[in-house]
C-alpha cells in the first residue's frame, strides 16, 4: 500500500484505501463508534475460540516476544497488547481510534503492565511511533474475513513500522465457501410474502380511509424487501451436516505482503462436489480461518489456527455468511456445483461488500441446469439485524429456530417427512417461527 508524502496512509487525507472518498466523521460515526462501548468488546473477549488462538498463539511462541518491541493494531480493550507484555515483550505500542483506549491504558495498568505498554489513542494511519516494531499483532478480521476492511490499517502499519525481518499475528488469512441445505431461504420467502400481503392491506386501506391510492409504489415496495430478505447475505451459525459439498478456499492471503489492490475484489472461479445424495441445495456459505506460522526466516515454534468454519463445539461470534440462491436445487451425490464469485466494496461504504454469484450445477447424469446469477449486498447492519440461530436436532429436516419446536420436529423424522429429498419434501415440513436472537456484533 502506498503511503503519502508525510508517511501517513490514504485515509487520513480523505481518501479510503478502496479509491472512494472517505468522509471521517461518517466512518466514525458508522464503524468506529460501537467500538468505544465495553459491551461490544465483551463479546469479543467473550468468544473462547477467538481468545484460545490468539493466547495460545503468543504464549506458544513466547521467542517472537521476549525482549521485542510489538505493535498492536486496534487495541480495543487492550487485551493482546496486555499478553504481549506478559510473554516478554519489551515495549507494546497499543493503537486505539476510540475512547476505548482510555480503558485499555486503565487494564494495562490494572495488570502490571503499565510501563511496557503504552496506549496511543488515534488513527493508525495517523500516529506517529518512536521506533519500527519486530511484532504486529491486530484482531482486524470482520465478517467472511474482509467486512469492516480493517486489514487496510494492519497493511498501512506494516508498510511503516515493520522491520524487514517482522513478524505479522497472524500470519496468513484464508477464506472458505461451501453450498449447503438450510431451510433459512424458505423461511425469508414466507417474510417477504407476509410484508406484502401486509402493504396490500395498507394499500387498501389507505385508499379507503383517505382516499390516495398507493398501489403505484406496490413494485417499489416488492423490490425493497426483496432485497432486503433474499439478496442480503445472513449471519448463520451453520452445523457441520448443513454442507453437502466440498469446502474450497477461495482467497489465501499472506498478512506480510498483501497489498490492499489485493484484497480490493476477492474473484474466484471454483467448483464443489455434492458429496451428500438426495438432497437440496439452498445456498452458499462463506467462511474464513487465520493461522500463526511466524515468518520464514522466523517461524513460530507452535503454528496457531483459528477457524471459523461450521462447528457443533467450536462456533464463533464471526459465524459464517449464508448466500442464498433463489429457487433452491435438487442436488444428488457426483453433482458438480460451478461458481463465479466476486466480492467487491461497496462504493457508498468502503466496509461493506456485495457480492456478485453466477452458478451452474452439472449433473453427475451428465445433463446440465443453465446458469443463474445473484447479486447479495453483504452489509453489516442487515446481517446483525437477522442473526438467527439453526436448530442442531433438525439440520435434515428443516432450520427449527424455537427450542419448543423440537418435538414436532421429531414427529416429523420419525413419519419419514423430515428427510430432505429436494424441494417437495422439504416444503412438507412446517416451518416454525423465528425467534429474534441478540445482534450479532
Ligand atoms: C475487532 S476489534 C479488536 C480489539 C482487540 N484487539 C481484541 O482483540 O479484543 C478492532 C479494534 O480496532 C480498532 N480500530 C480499527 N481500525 C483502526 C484504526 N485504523 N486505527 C486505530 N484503531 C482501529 C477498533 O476501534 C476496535 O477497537
Amino acid at each position: 500500500m502506498g503511503s503519502t508524502a508525510n508517511g501517513s496512509c490514504a485515509p487520513t487525507e480523505g481518501v479510503a484505501a478502496a479509491g472512494a472518498t472517505v468522509d471521517k466523521e461518517v466512518d466514525f460515526a458508522n464503524y468506529f463508534c460501537t467500538y468505544a462501548f465495553l459491551y461490544h468488546q465483551k463479546e469479543m473477549l467473550a468468544d473462547r475460540v477467538r481468545m484460545d488462538a490468539y493466547f495460545n498463539a503468543v504464549f506458544q511462541n513466547k521467542h517472537h516476544f521476549k525482549g521485542k518491541v510489538v505493535l498492536d493494531v486496534g487495541t480495543g480493550s487492550g487485551i493482546l497488547a496486555i499478553w504481549c507484555a506478559q510473554a516478554g515483550a519489551r515495549r507494546v505500542y497499543a493503537v486505539e481510534a476510540t475512547n476505548m483506549a482510555v480503558h485499555a491504558r486503565e487494564l494495562a495498568k490494572g495488570n502490571d503492565v503499565g510501563d511496557i505498554v503504552e496506549v496511543i489513542q488515534g488513527s493508525m494511519e495517523e500516529v506517529v511511533l518512536p521506533e519500527k516494531v519486530d511484532v504486529i499483532i491486530s484482531e482486524w478480521m470482520g465478517y467472511f474475513l474482509l467486512r469492516e476492511s480493517m486489514f487496510d490499517s494492519v497493511i498501512c502499519a506494516r508498510d511503516r513500522w515493520l522491520k524487514p525481518d517482522g513478524v505479522m499475528y497472524p500470519s496468513h488469512a484464508q477464506m472458505w465457501m461451501a453450498p449447503i441445505r438450510s431451510g433459512i431461504g424458505e423461511k425469508k420467502e414466507n417474510d417477504l410474502e407476509s410484508a406484502m400481503s401486509d402493504w396490500n392491506n395498507f394499500v387498501e386501506d389507505t385508499e379507503s380511509y383517505y382516499g390516495v391510492n398507493m398501489n403505484v409504489l406496490t413494485k417499489q415496495f416488492r423490490e425493497e424487501h426483496e432485497k432486503y430478505y433474499l439478496k442480503t447475505s445472513l449471519w448463520c451459525n451453520l452445523h457441520p451436516e448443513q454442507i453437502v459439498g466440498a469446502p474450497v478456499v477461495i482467497k489465501q492471503i499472506d498478512c506480510l505482503t498483501a497489498t490492499v489492490d489485493e484484497i480490493r475484489t476477492v474473484s474466484s472461479k471454483f467448483s464443489s462436489s455434492i458429496y451428500v445424495d438426495r438432497t437440496r441445495l439452498s445456498a452458499l456459505a462463506g467462511w474464513f480461518d487465520v493461522h500463526f506460522r511466524g515468518n520464514p526466516q522466523n517461524p513460530a515454534l507452535n503454528e496457531i489456527e483459528l477457524t471459523t468454519a461450521p462447528s457443533v463445539e467450536n462456533s464463533t461470534h464471526w459465524g459464517q455468511q449464508v448466500f442464498l440462491l433463489q429457487p433452491a436445487l435438487r442436488v444428488n451425490e457426483g453433482d458438480v456445483f460451478e461458481t463465479s464469485f466476486s466480492m467487491h466494496r461497496s462504493k457508498e461504504n468502503h466496509r461493506l461488500m456485495n457480492v456478485d454469484l453466477t452458478y451452474e450445477l452439472k449433473l453427475a447424469s451428465g445433463n446440465q441446469v443453465p446458469p443463474c446469477s445473484s447479486k447479495t449486498v453483504a452489509s453489516t447492519v442487515k446481517a446483525a439485524l437477522l442473526r438467527s440461530i439453526e436448530c442442531e436436532m433438525c439440520v435434515h429436516a428443516c432450520i427449527c429456530l424455537d427450542c419448543e419446536c423440537l418435538l414436532e420436529c421429531e414427529q416429523l423424522l420419525s413419519k419419514g417427512e423430515g428427510i430432505l429429498a429436494g424441494d417437495q419434501a422439504a416444503r412438507k415440513i412446517a416451518y416454525h417461527t423465528v425467534k429474534p436472537q441478540a445482534a450479532a456484533s
